[in-house]
Order: C-alpha cells, then structure tokens, then sequence
C-alpha cells in the first residue's frame, strides 16, 4: 500500500507542485523513456515524471548527455506522455538545442510542446541562459531550472563531482537560484551539492526545489528509474538508494527463458494453437 497524496485524484500540473510545495507534502520524481515504464511509473503515485537526457546514457550507451538530439528526446518524451495519466511530464532541452540562442531556444521548447504533449522544459544553468528562459517562458512554455552538477556542462567541469562545496560556487548558485524564481521558473532541480545549501536555496525561493544528491531538506526528490530499481548495476553513487535488484532479477528470468528454449520446455502443449 502506497502513500495516499491529499493530490492522488488530479491530474498534477505546475500549480499542484507549487501547493505541495505549500503544504509541505513531498514531490516524488522520477525519470522515464518508454511507454511501458512510465505507465507503472505513473500507477506507483509519481508526482512528476522527466524525460531526462539522462536517456543519453541509460538508454543509448554514451558516457555523457551531450550527444542526445532533439529528435531523440522527442521520440521518447512521445511514449512517456501517453502513459503518464496523472503525472506531470516535463522534457529536458538537450545540449546545443538552446544554449547561447534564446530564438533556438523557443523554436527546441516548441518542438517538444508540439510533438510531444509534454507540460514544460527543463533547461540546465542560471544567469547565462537567463534570456533563454525568458523568451521560452515568454512563449507560453513552463521551464524548470536545474542548478548545481549539471551533467550538459560535464566538459567544463572535468567529471561529476558535487558542486558549490566552495563559499564562492555556493553563492552563485544561491544567486541563479533566485535569478531563476525570478525569470518564473515552476521548479528547480538541484544536483548533487551540500544538503545545508540545497536547504538554504528551497527556503529562499518559493517554487518547488527537486533535489538529486541534495540532501532531504527540499522539496521533492528525483532520481534515474533504471539507477534505483537496480537496473543500471555499475552504477552507485553515495546519493542513490536502491529500491530493487531488477537487473539481476530480469536476467535470472532471461537466462531460464534461454533454457526452456533450448531444451524445448518452451512452449509447452498449452501454449500453442
Ligand atoms: O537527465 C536527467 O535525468 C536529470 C535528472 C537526473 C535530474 O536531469
């Protein structure tokens, strides 16, 4: 039996964030790709679901989110929408689809909307997309920001360390998170930095702060839905808890599958016509 959300009954949007934010109850996130996981995604109670560029690495093999296109968040967002009937879904602009074009930037934000059906944006940055932001939130597209370790930055960063450990990195992240209340962001996204920072950003800002490796003083949590059932099995940093060992479980199940065929247990009498 699940947590029963005083939100269970409606469908969530922006503004049912911004009251969980309000009362106080948690904003559960995941990430999803497909049609088939978002659907149980979505009957568990996720709130929020994103079609995240982590699909980059979870589903396409590549060691960072750079390479991802438009065309192939769309694809996937396509599915995720379909099945999420109560959750919000929100779709992250990849790398080279907005940064330093705030026009590039409406026509990407537009194309999701359009093909996909999706409720919003999630872009990567603060002050230096600012105008970015404003011209897609101008155009009617609600954005979520996403500070700290933002993973379309991996090159200039030089890996994926936890971020603003320093005073100097801490307060401009503090000030983006404001820039980025300011701009009307819905959400912000803060990856993998100090709890006592990421505190500090979600009492100082009045939208919702979703954090990933922040600490549980914010206002929901997101994690990648193949890392916490145990599918991605390389991978464990300090932030993630498993909630499952599918990755074992699913191959335990595909290696019998490989033995019932061999040994042509499979099908049996009543499972053909
Ligand atoms: O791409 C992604 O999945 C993300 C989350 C991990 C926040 O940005």
């Amino acid at each position: 039996m699940g947590y029963i959300s005083e939100f269970a009954q409606s469908k969530v949007t922006t503004a049912t964030l911004r009251k969980m934010k309000e009362k106080g109850e948690k904003i559960a996130c995941l990430t999803s790709y497909d049609f088939t996981m978002a659907s149980i995604v979505d009957a568990a109670g996720v709130d929020f679901i994103l079609v995240g560029d982590s699909a980059a690495n979870v589903m396409m093999g590549y060691d960072t989110t750079v390479p991802i296109t438009l065309d192939d968040m769309i694809t996937y967002a396509k599915g995720v929408v379909r099945a999420a009937k109560r959750a919000i879904v929100i779709v992250d602009m990849p790398f080279g689809y907005y940064q330093g074009q705030p026009q590039v930037a409406v026509e990407s934000a537009v194309k999701i909307m359009k093909l996909t059906g999706a409720a919003g944006v999630k872009m990567e940055g603060g002050r230096e997309i600012s105008e970015e932001i404003r011209r897609v939130i101008a155009a009617g597209i609600p954005v979520c920001g996403h500070l700290g370790l933002t993973p379309q930055s991996v090159n200039v960063f030089g890996g994926y360390g936890v971020r603003a450990k320093g005073d100097a990195e801490a307060e401009k992240l503090m000030a983006n998170a404001l820039e980025l209340e300011r701009l009307g962001c819905f959400a912000i996204v803060l990856e993998k930095i100090p709890a006592a920072l990421a505190a500090r950003v979600a009492q100082s800002v009045s939208v919702p702060v979703i954090g990933i490796g922040a600490g549980s003083q914010v206002d929901g949590q997101v994690l990648v839905v193949q890392d916490m059932l145990g599918m991605n099995r390389g991978f464990s940093p300090k932030f993630m808890r498993r909630y499952g060992d599918m990755g074992n479980e699913m191959q335990q199940a595909l290696e019998h599958y490989v033995s019932d065929v061999k040994e042509v247990d499979f099908p049996n009498a009543q499972e053909q016509y």
